[in-house]
């Protein structure tokens, strides 16, 4: 990386989407905190500060639908991503309905009635992996979780499972608007996403036909007071959960094991106590947290720690700086998983804060309580890892691992 201090201000957005910055970005939002918000050579408002990020992601004055800016950087999301904008693309009225209508459905007990299949899927990944002596954490463990969960969750029989794979790692890409996909790429998306929206639909009828014990059925009965989600609302809000949900927790796994590798005083202390495994997941979205950053766009003028960021702007909500700033935590840069005061910014916060946040916790803290029980004197082959490309949702491409054996 460039030495971080010789980097104008107004160019160091574009360091922290340069691939060469994503082993560790850290030293750039560090620089970018200097002042709360910076504009950046191409108009866009770069927010990193703790207070001036919580602010902005409950001012109504902000935006998440692309629709209303002005930016270039819309066309590629809205156009791969839906022509139904999913909830996360939309403002109240409409998302408040919209959120509402799903959490009717994905209720605390539908989420702790997973626990069971959780832990066996986790322990199913380790067992199939028992001859060997190392692994690839991102490919052999992390990456197929999420979906086995969510097809579970949604009623997508197993069979069809690996379908529903190929779609969303095409689509999870087009949740990042700053990443600039080739022309093959957004057709690759933009034919997953047929595919996927044609096997929803196939599947709605199935379930309206004969409704089973899943999220699917309850979704398409729709026994809410405050009505029902239409067809094309309801696919979008499938897929949103999908994609929002797979790309994320694969990371947080990830970039777990990583830093607790990277810490092997916590490691014992984890193998010791699994219980802290609850608050350790917590510091791994402050310290390393999958979603480094959202965009939004201003509806208005609004004047906001000195600076007024203009109607029509596009805004980046630099929520994994925020999360690491010194004004807001004590000793910021310090991975503590027994830190009291953790409000992080991992899940967002404000009306998009993430739904699928129950779910998350309840699948990445049994993950990490098998990798760290039954790997047994685990090391790090590659450090750095390689990471993908992508600078808002951030984790490695893949994480091996060296072991000596994987106990019962
Ligand atoms: C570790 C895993 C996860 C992380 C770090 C994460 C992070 C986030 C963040 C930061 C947001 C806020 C977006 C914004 O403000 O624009 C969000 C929203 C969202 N997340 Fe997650 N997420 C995770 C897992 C999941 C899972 C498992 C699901 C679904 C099953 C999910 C579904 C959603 C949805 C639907 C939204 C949009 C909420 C709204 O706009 O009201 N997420 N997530």
């Amino acid at each position: 990386m460039t030495q971080t201090t010789m980097i104008p201000p107004e160019k160091l957005f574009a360091q922290v989407l340069d691939p060469t910055s994503r082993a560790n970005p850290y030293p750039l939002y560090a620089r970018l905190r200097e002042k709360p918000i910076s504009v950046q050579e191409d108009g866009t408002y770069v927010v990193s500060t703790y207070r001036e990020i919580s602010l902005l992601l409950h001012d109504p004055r902000i935006s998440s639908d692309e629709r209303k800016g002005t930016h270039p950087a819309r066309t590629q999301t809205e156009t791969a991503a839906s022509a139904t904008p999913a909830f996360i693309f939309t403002d109240p009225p409409e998302h408040t309905r919209l959120r509402r209508l799903l959490m009717h459905q994905f209720t605390p007990q539908r989420i702790a009635d997973m626990q069971e299949y959780i832990e066996q899927t986790v322990n199913a990944l380790l067992d199939a992996r028992k001859q060997e002596k190392q692994l690839d954490v991102v490919q052999d463990f992390a990456y197929p979780l999420p979906v086995m969960v969510i097809c579970r969750l949604l009623g997508v029989p197993p069979e069809d499972e690996p379908r529903f794979r190929g779609w969303s790692s095409a689509l999870v890409r087009t949740l990042d608007p700053t990443e600039s996909l080739s022309e093959a790429e957004i057709q690759q998306a933009m034919q997953s996403r047929t595919q996927l929206l044609e096997y929803m639909k196939q599947l709605s009828e199935a379930r309206r036909a004969r409704p089973q014990n899943d999220l699917f059925s309850a979704l398409v009965a729709g026994d809410d007071p405050d009505g029902r989600l239409s067809d094309p609302d309801r696919l979008a809000t499938m897929q949103l959960l999908l994609i929002a949900g797979h790309e994320t927790t694969v990371n947080l796994i990830t970039n777990s094991m990583l830093t607790l590798l990277r810490h092997p005083d916590v490691f014992d202390r984890l193998r010791r106590n699994p219980d802290l495994m609850i608050p350790a997941v917590e510091e791994v979205l402050r310290y390393e947290p999958p979603v480094q950053f959202r965009t939004r766009t201003t509806l208005t003028d609004i004047p906001i720690a000195g600076v007024t960021i203009p109607k029509g702007a596009r805004v980046v909500l630099l929520l994994a700086s925020g999360s690491r700033d010194p004004a807001r935590f004590v000793d910021p840069d310090r991975f503590w998983p027994e830190r009291d005061d953790n409000e992080h910014l991992g899940f967002g916060g404000g009306d998009h804060y993430c739904v699928g946040a129950p779910l998350a916790r309840r699948e990445v803290v049994p993950a990490l309580k098998a990798l760290t029980r039954r790997l047994q004197a685990p090391r790090l082959v590659t450090d750095p890892p390689p990471y993908r490309r992508n600078a808002a949702l951030r984790g490695p491409e893949h994480l091996q691992i060296a072991f000596d054996h994987i106990s019962d």
